[in-house]
């Protein structure tokens, strides 16, 4: 069994607390986006106030089942036979508790298998989930000369003959990298050879910055046709999860869904109704609204791309700085991330994330040790000033 690594901002708290800071905080550490959700939602909870009265169906709701499928459909173009709201749509209380439980879900159809492949640096849910299921995780790095996306053939097959799930998140917290049509469907042919279920994190697909990123449910649609597959075979291995937290700036709201296999989410449906959190009816109703609107989720979008535009604007190519395919992170190059972490907190009040502690330190190299991770989630004009802080005490610092 593996030991645990804290979570990320449990050791951020222990890092900074000996520290004052000279200046006013700004936290730039959590990714909680800050521009406000829509008024949609207090709205839909005020005419749905009676439905607190019920007990909710764990499962979700048809209306909300359904509204997460349209989103899909829409957002992915994808054809009308690949999912089905009851048999591929379940409800979750967030994809935090979703990308957690599932695995203990599917262990007990596959309950040999003893690996569970994770890319480094990750969300921690995805090694916690690990852990408390009592697997082992096996971290791939995923390094800047691979576009910060593991490299899976550096695997061989025996690990993933052995291995009940993968975790893959796209654009990836935290490099903001998108796995690409061509990436998805080898990974996803390669899991499906060796019977290993794919759990595909697009929590951050709606918040991308050129081109829209593409779902794994695609490149299992892609495959399907490729195979001749037939529609309910196509989702056999993997499971997508999504969020209201980002997509439409709710992280309050906990609620989110997966969609995939039949039997996978059969066996995710059967854990959850004895044990998942249930999403309160209203909240529900607020979800599909939310699920049904596109245009708050453009505004969001469109605000982290001005974001990111006036963070290239302030750091030029300093520190690595790059714009990634999606997400609302920077993840830069500073040499050695804890120190300067360390050292933004208490010469300016930035609070920012250690590369380090999103990584499991199990390579010769830690692939996040010389990196911080800067949320761009603050209003505008307190990020602009933020960020030229940064810049101005992170040149100041030796490296
Ligand atoms: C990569 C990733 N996955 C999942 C989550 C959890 O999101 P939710 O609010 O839907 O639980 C987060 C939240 O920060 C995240 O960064």
């Amino acid at each position: 069994m593996i030991a645990l690594a804290p979570a990320p901002f449990s050791r951020l708290r222990e890092t900074l607390r000996p520290f004052t800071p000279a200046k006013a905080p700004l936290d730039l550490a959590l990714g909680e986006p800050k521009s406000g959700a829509p008024s949609l939602i207090r709205e839909t909870l005020t005419a749905h106030g009676e439905d607190y009265d019920h007990y909710p169906p764990a499962e979700g709701a048809p209306f909300l089942l359904n509204a997460a499928l349209h989103w899909l459909r829409r957002r992915f173009a994808l054809p009308q036979t690949l999912l089905r709201a009851e048999e591929n749509i379940l409800a979750l209380s967030g994809t935090r508790e979703g990308l957690f439980l599932i695995l203990s879900a599917l262990r007990a159809l596959a309950p040999s298998r003893r690996h569970v492949l994770i890319p480094d640096p990750a969300y921690h849910a995805y090694a916690a989930a690990a852990f408390y299921a009592g697997l082992t995780p096996l971290f791939l790095p995923a390094l800047a000369e691979n576009n910060f996306l593991p490299d899976w053939d550096s695997a061989p097959d025996q690990i993933f003959a052995d291995s009940l799930a993968i975790y893959l998140c796209s654009p990836a917290n935290p490099q903001g990298m998108a796995a690409g049509m061509g990436y998805l469907k080898n990974l996803l042919a390669r899991a499906r050879r060796h019977g290993v279920y794919l759990l595909m994190d697009e929590c951050y697909s709606d918040l991308y910055l050129g081109e829209p990123c593409p779902s794994a449910l695609q490149a299992a649609d892609a495959l399907a046709k490729e195979e001749s597959l037939a529609a309910s075979s196509a989702l056999e291995n993997l499971i997508v999860f999504h969020s209201l937290s980002k997509r439409s700036a709710a992280p309050g709201l906990r609620s989110g869904f997966c969609a995939g296999g039949a039997a996978a989410i059969a066996a995710f449906r059967r854990l959850r109704l004895s044990g998942g959190a249930q999403m309160p009816l209203p909240i529900q109703r607020a979800s599909a609204a939310l699920w049904d609107e596109e245009s708050h989720a453009e505004r969001q979008r469109r605000l982290y791309q001005k974001r990111f535009r006036l963070a290239e604007e302030i750091l030029g190519d300093s520190f690595g700085f790059y714009k990634p395919d999606g997400g609302f992170f920077l993840w830069l190059d500073v040499g050695d991330g804890e120190a300067a972490a360390k050292e933004l907190w208490r010469r300016e009040g930035l609070r920012v994330l250690p590369g380090a502690y999103l990584t499991q330190s199990s390579h010769q190299t830690d692939p996040g040790s010389a990196f911080i991770r800067v949320a761009l989630v603050e209003e505008t004009s307190r990020l602009q000033d933020g960020l030229t802080r940064l810049k101005r005490c992170l040149r100041e610092t030796p490296r």
